[in-house]
């Protein structure tokens, strides 16, 4: 395919709902800037040859109607410009049906209409006298509901237009919405006129008039103009320009949207000099000693309260204890000093305080943003305000940084600032002035909110919508929701709790400040169906119950039987680095299927408890994951917090989960993902099978309990990430009585395309065996090499051929044979994978 071909189906197909496209990037003109996306470890015709089968898949699990669509942005996000047409081409998107599921059409009892521009609160809601605002609409619901009874469906229905919903909005709380439906409200229906563009903005359209500033050096014009006063500012931490977000006036220069680690030109420094350290600050500590999950890792329940915790909102956190497991107590640095003109404008800050420093975990686990509570050019040095707590784990250093929302750094296209004291915007045009400004006002725009568990909302469908122009969220409340690494803001552009069947279908969530979704504590029988969410500063679809303490199990307060079907989900954590397309946590019961999912800084979907499981994460392709983060994949999860719940016999408690079961997903590692299933810490009560695992191995840390079977491990010595997974399976320091026990990897298919080592299982010793239950497996090895199974044997390391091995009743049934040929390989994936459905 020709170049501008691709630029052009990349601007016509960047968005699949019912609505058009709104997006100013072309696919193919954001792509290009980030660096290769391709595994320099291997032959590119053989990366591109994977690379071309995932983009089948995502079309085999595409809905009918965006099999095209899906395509082409997958050929753009994975490079595929960069491939030669040879080896691949040859590949057809599969046109296989595709099980829908049920969309069975709602008969509305009763139709309220409304419409922006020829609409008045005063009419009556028929279509020839629509209402003008969603609001007046809900309040005609609620008013005909004392007559028709709630059992019936009412419907609202929003003409074409955009409803600038920030304009004079009272709330500003991330879990009240624009539009706030409440228990009265069940049966009730919100979608858009047939095909019509219904978009519905969190910010307020600006009336500005605009004057020359200042030149800058650089030979860039700063416009000024006067904010008005119904402008409330400080929700207004987003500007977006022709629907797309603008650049908050930033050092190193750089779009955070389509600019991070992953890209060419990264728009972070790594030159700081040094952190300064943080202060301990001890927290109360909650030990619970009985009841206590025997034969792990991390038998009890443990908390810290207040304290270095006091952070979160609740001030609690796994981490804030003296000594966790596997970590430190939370910290973060006090400030930063970098390097000799690491900021080069930094002793002209006329007010450093209006600043942040975005930056990352030392480890790359998250990121962190802070307030610059004061700067000292002649030492370098910035010192922190409130922030830090975007993630849990804590460290007394950070990684690369940028800093953002200083006025003296307003020197590049694009980008602006807002005075807060003056209520002046200033803004540096690239070429010609844009006209269409908005600021952020909102960052909810939907909120479904029961009174409690017991008097939920219920039966209410939201579909046809476009979602945008919110206000961003990452300095607000952050909570630690369990034992994982995550801290997560608990609000959302839709923010849901205490529901029952809510089904939110065919929406455009794009160009958000905070996360898509949220489902916070009780919400019952959720489906979020064939959405598309991109361009996102923090998560897609959060899930976070939570418990009183240990005790789920007398509360109920979780999402439970929600399903994740068929959406198309890129282009999230801008800011939030510690965010993921889906996360679970504390939920029960999550189903996400047939998601197609890429570029996003950490994981694509992370579960980080092992609170009640049954989950099933069945049919995605995922990929381009962990772009700015390290040590983790496309999937990880973690299981360090144990809760009671009735998972393992229905009234009765216990800290057991039920199994949750990953299969036939396309899992591709690159950027710097290790594991294609990162099972990380604890993780145990997993089945694992029938996916497509694209270079990394199985991984078992500090965990038990799980189960690999059917799956096909494609060159999984040539993980990305620089290090970990260099081989079939990754057993680390399994222990008796602690972890390691019931692992099983039986009837799988790996192909090493270097190494031939398949194992890596630590602590092996013939003389006393402690290694996964290992049965008919089918290991590749490149021509030419030995196979060699790695074991203590009389006390020193030893390279064993199968038949040593078997010897002492390991892998029996297994056979070793040459790696095949690329197209082999696919011809089994797609076997295994298609006609599946
Ligand atoms: C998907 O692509 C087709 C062209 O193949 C286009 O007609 C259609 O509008 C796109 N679908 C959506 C929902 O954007
Ligand atoms: C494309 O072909 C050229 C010339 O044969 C070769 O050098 C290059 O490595 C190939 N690239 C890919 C991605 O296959
Ligand atoms: C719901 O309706 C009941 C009965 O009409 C009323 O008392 C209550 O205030 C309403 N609740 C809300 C949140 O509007
Ligand atoms: C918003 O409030 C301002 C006054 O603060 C008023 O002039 C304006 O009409 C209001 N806009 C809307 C859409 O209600
Ligand atoms: C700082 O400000 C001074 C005086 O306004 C100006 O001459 C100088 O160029 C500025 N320095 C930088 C690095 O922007
Ligand atoms: C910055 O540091 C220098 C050198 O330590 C000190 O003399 C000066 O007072 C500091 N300036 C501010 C504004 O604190
Ligand atoms: C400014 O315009 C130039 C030329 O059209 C373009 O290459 C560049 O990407 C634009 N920069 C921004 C920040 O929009
Ligand atoms: C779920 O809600 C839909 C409306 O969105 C309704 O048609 C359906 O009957 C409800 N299902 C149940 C089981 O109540
Ligand atoms: C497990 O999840 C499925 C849906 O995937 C649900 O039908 C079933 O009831 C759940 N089982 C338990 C024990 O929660
Ligand atoms: C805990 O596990 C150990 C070793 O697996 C076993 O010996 C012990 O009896 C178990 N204790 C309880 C209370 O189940
Ligand atoms: C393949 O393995 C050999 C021997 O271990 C090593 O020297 C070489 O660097 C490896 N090549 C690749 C592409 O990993
Ligand atoms: C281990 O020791 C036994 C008994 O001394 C011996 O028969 C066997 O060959 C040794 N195995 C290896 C691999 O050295």
């Amino acid at each position: 395919m020709n170049l501008r071909l691709v630029v052009l189906i990349g601007i016509i197909l960047t968005c699949f709902s019912y609505t058009n496209c709104t997006f100013k990037y072309s696919a193919d003109s954001y792509h290009s800037l980030y660096s290769t996306v391709g595994n320099p470890n291997i032959s590119p015709e053989y990366d591109c040859a994977l690379r071309a089968f995932t983009i089948e898949m995502a079309a085999y699990i595409a809905p009918p109607a965006v099999k095209t669509n899906w395509t082409t942005l997958a050929q753009s996000a994975f490079q595929m410009n960069q491939c030669n047409n040879t080896l691949y081409s040859t590949y057809q998107p599969s046109n296989h049906h595709h099980k829908a599921f049920n969309t069975n059409q709602q008969t509305c009892y009763h139709k309220i209409f409304v419409h922006d521009i020829k609409g008045n609160d005063l009419f009556d809601g028929t279509f020839e006298q629509p209402k003008k605002t969603i609001q007046a609409a809900l309040s005609l619901t609620r008013i005909l509901r004392t007559g028709y009874g709630n059992e019936n469906i009412l419907c609202i229905i929003i003409r074409g237009g955009t409803y600038y919903l920030g304009t004079n909005a009272t709330s500003t709380s991330s879990q009240i919405g624009a539009i706030a439906l409440t228990s009265n409200d069940s049966n009730l229906i919100i979608e858009n006129y047939e095909n019509e563009r219904v978009i519905l903005s969190g910010g307020a359209l600006l009336e500005l008039k605009w004057s020359v500033h200042a030149k800058t050096l650089t030979g860039g014009t700063i416009m000024k103009a006067q904010i008005p006063s119904s402008i409330n500012l400080d929700q207004f931490n987003e500007l977006y320009i022709d629907n797309k977000r603008a650049i908050v006036a930033k050092y190193p220069n750089g779009d955070p949207a389509t600019q991070g680690l992953y890209a060419k030109d990264p728009g972070f420094s790594y030159d700081s000099q040094s952190w300064i350290s943080p202060i301990h600050n001890p927290s109360v500590e909650i030990h619970i000693q009985e009841p206590y999950r025997n034969g792990t890792v991390f038998p009890n329940y443990q908390l810290g309260v207040g304290g270095g915790a006091s952070v979160f909102n609740p001030p609690t956190n796994f981490w804030s204890t003296a000594s966790p497991p596997a970590g430190n107590n939370y910290v973060v640095p006090r400030g930063l000093v970098v390097k000799n003109d690491a900021l080069p404008h930094m002793r002209n800050w006329s007010d450093p305080t209006t600043g942040f420093v975005h930056t990352f975990h030392s480890g790359y686990w998250g990121g962190w943003i802070f307030e610059i509570a004061s700067s000292n050019s002649t030492q370098n040095t910035i010192m922190f305000g409130r922030g830090g707590f975007q993630e849990a784990r804590g460290s007394d250093s950070g990684g690369a940084f940028y800093v953002a929302n200083i006025f003296e750094e307003l020197d590049s296209p694009n980008e602006w600032f807002l005075d807060k004291q003056t209520r002046a915007l200033y803004f540096m045009p690239n070429e010609t002035m844009p006209t269409d400004f908005v600021a952020s006002q909102i960052s909810c725009i939907i909120s479904i909110s029961g009174s409690h568990r017991n008097n939920p909302v219920e039966n209410v469908l939201i579909q046809g919508l476009i979602f945008t122009e919110t206000s961003n969220t990452y300095m607000k409340d952050f909570m630690v929701p369990s034992g994982g690494d995550w801290s997560v803001h608990r609000g959302g552009t839709i923010y849901s709790t205490n529901t029952k069947n809510i089904t939110i279908t065919h929406n455009l969530f794009n160009q958000l400040g905070s996360n898509g979704m949220a489902l916070i504590d009780y919400n019952d029988d959720t489906s979020i169906l064939s959405n598309e969410f991109v361009w996102l500063g923090d998560s897609a679809i959060i899930l976070v119950g939570s418990t009183n303490g240990i005790d789920g199990f007398s509360v109920a307060n979780q999402p439970m039987n929600t399903l994740i079907q068929s959406n198309l989900i890129h282009e999230i954590g801008i800011y939030v680095k510690q965010s993921a397309p889906i996360l679970i946590s504390i939920s029960r019961s999550v189903s996400v299927i047939g998601n197609l999912i890429f570029n996003m800084p950490r994981a694509g979907i992370n579960i980080n408890d092992g609170f009640y499981g049954n989950h099933s994460i069945n049919y995605n392709v995922i990929f381009n994951t962990v772009r700015e983060t390290s040590d983790h994949g496309p999937i990880n999860s973690w299981d360090r917090q144990p809760f009671l719940t009735d998972a393992v016999q229905q009234g009765s408690p216990s800290l057991w989960q039920h199994t949750s079961y990953i299969h036939h997903n396309v899992l591709f590692n690159n950027y710097r993902s290790v594991w294609p299933i990162d099972h990380d810490d604890g993780s145990c009560f997993y089945e694992d099978s029938h996916n497509f695992l694209v270079y990394g191995g199985k991984k078992n840390y500090l965990g038990h309990s799980k189960i690999d079977h059917d799956q096909i491990y494609v060159y999984s010595d040539l993980s990305t990430g620089g290090f970990g997974s260099n081989n079939c399976l990754n057993d680390y320091n399994p222990t008796r009585g602690s972890s390691g026990w019931n692992e099983i990897w039986i009837q799988n298919t790996c192909i090493l395309y270097n190494s031939s080592v398949p194992y890596n299982i630590e602590n092996c010793n013939t003389a006393n065996l402690f290694v996964p239950y290992l049965v008919s497996n089918k290991i590749y090895i490149p021509a030419g090499t030995q196979v060699a199974f790695i074991c203590n044997v009389n006390g020193s390391s030893t390279r064993l051929n199968l038949q040593q091995w078997q010897a002492y009743g390991l892998d029996i049934g297994t056979t070793v044979g040459t790696t095949p040929t690329i197209q082999t390989i696919i011809e089994w994936g797609r076997k295994m994978l298609q006609n599946t459905i």
